[in-house]
């Protein structure tokens, strides 16, 4: 199957405005294809931004048959751009349909959507330093039934906007307090997919941090209550004595994320030993307060690196490097933006 493309005349097209936060502004196109049980995947069509026209009683509404993907055009010095690591994001998307009882999209497909519409959308990847073009890919489910069950038909699109920085401060260290009895997802359940409910069950905590003036969740396991799982949206790593970084290992109920992936294997060639292991809250607290833990910092395709600079938990504060931003986080941080703006060398093969 080929893309169709109805696209804007020139003289219509908007190019990146000056101002833009994350996920708040969209470019000009966007992609979409239909799949209908018998018929498949069919309509894959790019055209100008606009609403979707849904029943009121589609599935998607009602039981959250949903995924999406993140990822991002960035850039280049020279003025090209690159992708980074599409086809480990397709993948994913993949999995995540798989475990929503979704139909698979053709890979190829799907990489040359994002391309075209990057393509196309061209003035709207971004010039300025650490900013891109954020691509995010979703699958709803459509067919106007309220009966509980897969749905039959489903619809995939694809838009992008220009992004800055996802938290205000940058790489500057955000606060974080360990929820000690909510949880946002169970080992058997759909924590490892990419799917919207997952992101709806961590809102009533993360309001509830705010209100304390913390900025993110830390998630422990939700069956012992014990181990640590993710922070905000995002993967998490903590350093210890400055040299060796681990991070949870998946567990199921951990999303696979690609940013943490790029971690473990770019982090040896910087020098640095990674183990993936389960880490328990109490051992981790302990090391914070002996100074054994240096740095702690969520990793992710929207927020990149973010360092925690502080965590809170039954009341008691545990500061991490004096809330400053540490050398790994900032090593690791120069050496994945580096490949992902094209300044570095690309030793992975992750640009498209
Ligand atoms: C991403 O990092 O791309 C995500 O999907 C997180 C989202 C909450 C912005």
């Amino acid at each position: 199957m080929s893309i169709e493309i109805k696209a804007l005349a020139p003289a219509q097209r908007n190019s990146c405005p000056k101002e833009y936060s994350f996920g708040a502004t969209f470019s000009d196109h966007m992609f979409t294809q239909e799949f209908d049980e018998g018929k498949g995947w069919h309509d894959a069509l790019i055209s100008p931004y606009h609403a979707l026209t849904l029943d009121p009683s589609a599935a998607v509404f009602h039981y959250s048959q949903e995924i999406f993907e993140g990822l991002k055009a960035y850039r280049k010095p020279d003025g090209g751009i690159n992708l980074f690591r599409p086809l480990d994001n397709i993948k994913r998307f993949n999995r995540s349909a798989e475990r929503m009882v979704m139909p698979k999209v053709d890979e190829a497909l799907h990489l040359d959507a994002i391309k075209s519409l990057v393509q196309l959308d061209q003035a709207w990847v971004p010039n300025e330093q650490g900013a891109s073009l954020y691509i995010r890919p979703t699958m709803i489910a459509t067919t106007a039934k309220l009966g509980l069950g897969a749905s039959t038909s489903y619809c995939h699109f694809i838009i992008t906007g220009p992004a800055g920085s996802y938290f205000s401060g940058g790489l500057t260290p955000i606060s974080v307090y360990v929820a000690d009895e909510l949880r946002r997802a169970v080992k058997g359940g759909v924590g490892e997919a990419k799917t919207g409910g997952n992101y709806a069950a961590s809102l009533y905590a993360s309001e509830e941090v705010k209100k304390q003036g913390y900025s993110q969740v830390l998630w422990l396991d939700a069956i012992e209550g014990k181990y640590i799982e993710e922070v905000g949206a995002m993967n998490i790593c903590f350093v210890y004595e400055g040299k060796h970084i681990y991070t949870p290992e998946l567990s199921g109920s951990i999303l696979p994320g690609i940013t943490r992936d790029s971690i473990l294997k770019i982090a040896p060639t910087l020098g640095y030993e990674i183990t993936e292991m389960y880490l328990d809250i109490e051992t981790v607290l302990q090391d914070i307060k002996s100074g054994k833990i240096t740095e702690v910092f969520g990793c992710g395709t929207a927020a990149v690196i973010s360092p925690v600079g502080k965590l809170g938990f039954k009341g008691e504060d545990f500061v991490i490097n004096d809330n400053q931003t540490g050398p790994v986080a900032k090593a690791l941080y120069d050496e994945l933006t580096g490949i992902q703006y094209g300044t570095r060398e690309d030793k992975f093969g992750w640009i498209e």
